[in-house]
């Protein structure tokens, strides 16, 4: 269980297989966020058949409603919401820190208010691991402390001394072996830090590693650099998992620098917003212009929305407000994310990812004329 198999290299991009006790994943990969148990409009049946293969869910919401217990008493997340592949859990680490001055950490853990019912409710690292076993993921994610951008170096360095002690007291909590616990390494962009952050994290050799604290509003220029050095320092035989990372070009580029598993509410948050993810970009299919455009959204995809729905179509369901236009837009949109990992995949099997990412690049900077 947990084996991770990596399969082939393309320069310091991998592919491979990752065994969970619900199946075994290929990676590169990236995960649909199903925050409260499902992913917005789309159903299990529809999320295998676009490719998806890791669902992600969210300690933090589902500890609020419907409760972890509930959960459990109804056969954990894959009977409960009715999806028996492979889950993800996040430790509620990251969206408790969003909550600003509802907030209050210490080092038992944070304080901080229900936004549903105003409730007052403490999540500990023990506490964050016996919800995640209630909710039943194959992977749970370690109890940490994601920094705001910018935060000041003692600040970072404080939050990952204090993330580390959170760790080691995750560990001790964890009593279920058929779960694998992921480690978060912080750090933002500060390099030495990452790397102090990356070299104390590894040392607890859980089955995973995560970088953690990117994303959250930093320039390119420093996420980069940090994701660099992560990748370097993280063990080469242990998936790699980049937080919270889902535009198209972020993921091309992350993959070639050694990283195996994304996730992001991109893809179907901009989708409910009207946007469609296309090699050239994103269309806003609330713009006039497709209207009369009969075309799919991309002709070379293979979803049920680009099979059989013109972009004129869409265009007039977002303004019509239909809810099937969110729908179909979150559904291509993350099948355009499968495909491009199912490229990267096929690209790195044959030794050829600096083309896949020259192709891509090439598609998405160019200019059309
Ligand atoms: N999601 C995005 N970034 C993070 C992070 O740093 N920690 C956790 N737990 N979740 C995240
Ligand atoms: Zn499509």
């Amino acid at each position: 269980m947990f084996e991770f198999a990596i399969t082939a290299q393309s320069g310091r991009a991998r592919t491979g297989l990752f065994h969970t006790p619900h199946g075994v994943v290929q990676t590169p990969l990236f995960m649909p966020v199903g925050t409260q148990g499902s992913v917005k409009g789309l159903s299990p049946r529809e999320l295998r058949e676009i490719g998806s293969q890791i669902i992600l869910g969210n300690t933090y919401h589902l500890l609020l409603r419907p409760g972890p217990e509930r959960v459990r008493a109804l056969g954990g997340l894959h009977k409960f919401a009715a999806y028996d592949g492979p889950w993800l859990t996040d430790s509620g680490g990251f969206q408790v820190m969003s909550l600003g001055d509802l907030r209050k950490i210490s080092e038992q853990g944070v304080t901080f208010r229900s936004h549903l019912n105003g409730d007052l409710i403490e999540l500990t690292p023990e506490y964050s691991i016996q919800v995640q076993e209630a909710l039943g993921a194959d992977i749970i994610m370690a109890f940490d402390e994601c920094p705001p951008y910018p935060a000041t170096t003692e600040y970072l360095k404080a939050s990952i001394e204090r993330t580390l002690r959170w760790l080691e007291r995750c560990l001790k909590a964890k009593t279920r072996p058929d779960q694998a616990l992921f480690a978060i390494a912080q750090g933002g962009v500060d390099l030495k830090l990452r790397r102090f952050s990356a070299e104390a994290t590894v040392a607890f050799d859980t089955p995973g590693f995560a970088i953690g604290g990117l994303a959250v509003g930093e320039p390119k220029e420093g996420m980069y650099p940090a994701v660099e050095l992560s990748t370097r320092l993280l063990p080469e035989h242990k998936p790699r998992y980049l937080m919270g990372l889902g535009h198209p070009e972020d993921l091309v580029a992350a993959v070639a620098l050694g990283v195996d598993m994304f996730d992001c509410v991109y893809p179907t948050r901009t989708g409910r917003f009207g946007y469609a993810l296309v090699p050239e970009g994103r269309l806003n299919l609330k713009l006039s212009r497709y209207l009369d455009d009969p075309r799919p959204i991309d002709p070379a995809c293979d979803c049920y929305a680009c099979t059989h729905y013109s972009r004129a179509y869409l265009a007039h369901l977002v303004r019509a407000e239909e809810m099937l236009a969110p729908r179909m837009i979150s559904l291509h949109n993350l099948r355009y994310l499968h495909r491009l990992m199912e490229g990267a995949r096929t690209a790195i099997q044959t030794g050829n990812y600096g083309e896949f990412a020259q192709d891509f690049a090439g598609r998405r900077f160019g200019r059309q004329i």
